[in-house]
């Protein structure tokens, strides 16, 4: 039986440029998703006042998409610096190696801030992964998400951002104390925009992902909450067949 209900597996993302407009979806949302998602862009707009404003009024778990990238003591300070927000998830770049992943968590010490690391952004393909200059070896790109999430867990990160392709092996990999986070989500008729190893809501779930982050396919639908509500049943149903003979936990 899950302990997390289906609806609140689901972490909208706030990609909007002001707070007003912040404050409009979460009035429409809270009582359909159980996180929400303050990225680069609320969060330079409004500056860090954002994360209690949003905790607030909705109530909710705040993921801090801070995506961290930068020398192991600057991170560490930026990363004291945030967790004392209270957020729940902030995220780092697992690029740079496990000296900054282990930086980071470091920084959050003391908090209740879970540090996450980003294996391979959705938004990149194998083509593109070895366009930016990383080894043929690693045009699979499950490939290296695995060697980063690797990275992450010595590190003592707490889970991994990861698309739901790879989110079998890695549940697999890490077993169930392992965070999976999964974005790239899209359902058959969404536009895929930028996003490139996008999977359904219920295959993330399906997968072994703990939680799915979604943004337009909720955002850009004409009626938001709607859209939420027939996520969550997917979540629902993805949950009852993990039970029934799957790869990763249920919490
Ligand atoms: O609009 P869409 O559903 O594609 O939004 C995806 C969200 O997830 C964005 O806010 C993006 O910053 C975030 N994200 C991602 N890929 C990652 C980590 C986070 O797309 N690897």
């Amino acid at each position: 039986m899950s302990l997390i209900a289906a609806k609140d597996r689901i972490i909208f993302a706030l990609d909007v440029p002001n707070l007003s407009e912040a404050e409009n979806y979460i009035d429409l949302l809270k009582d359909h998703v159980g996180v929400f998602k303050i990225g680069l862009e609320l969060f330079v707009a409004c500056g860090p006042s954002v994360v209690k404003a949003v905790a607030e009024r909705s109530g909710k778990g705040i993921f801090l998409d801070m995506k961290f990238h930068d020398i192991p003591a600057t991170v560490k300070g930026a990363m004291m610096s945030a967790s004392s927000l209270g957020a729940d998830f902030i995220t780092v770049h697992c690029d740079e190696g496990r000296g900054l992943l282990q930086a980071v968590v470091e920084g959050s010490a003391g908090t209740k801030t879970k540090v996450l690391g980003v294996t391979v952004l959705t938004s990149l393909s194998g083509e593109d992964l070895v366009e930016i200059g990383i080894d043929e070896k690693y045009r699979t790109p499950q490939d290296l998400v695995l060697h980063r999430a690797r990275l992450a867990r010595l590190a003592n990160c707490s889970g991994v951002v990861c698309s739901g392709q790879e989110a079998k092996a890695v549940r697999q990999e890490f077993g169930d104390d392992f965070l999976i986070i999964t974005p790239g989500i899209r359902g058959s008729g969404d536009a895929v925009g930028d996003q490139k190893r996008v999977v359904t809501p219920y295959e993330a779930i399906y997968n072994g992902a703990d939680y799915i982050v979604v943004g337009r396919p909720i955002r850009n639908a004409p009626d938001p909450p709607r859209a939420a509500a027939i996520i969550a049943e997917e979540i629902e149903k993805a949950l009852k067949d993990r039970e029934n003979g799957r790869v990763g936990k249920i919490e």
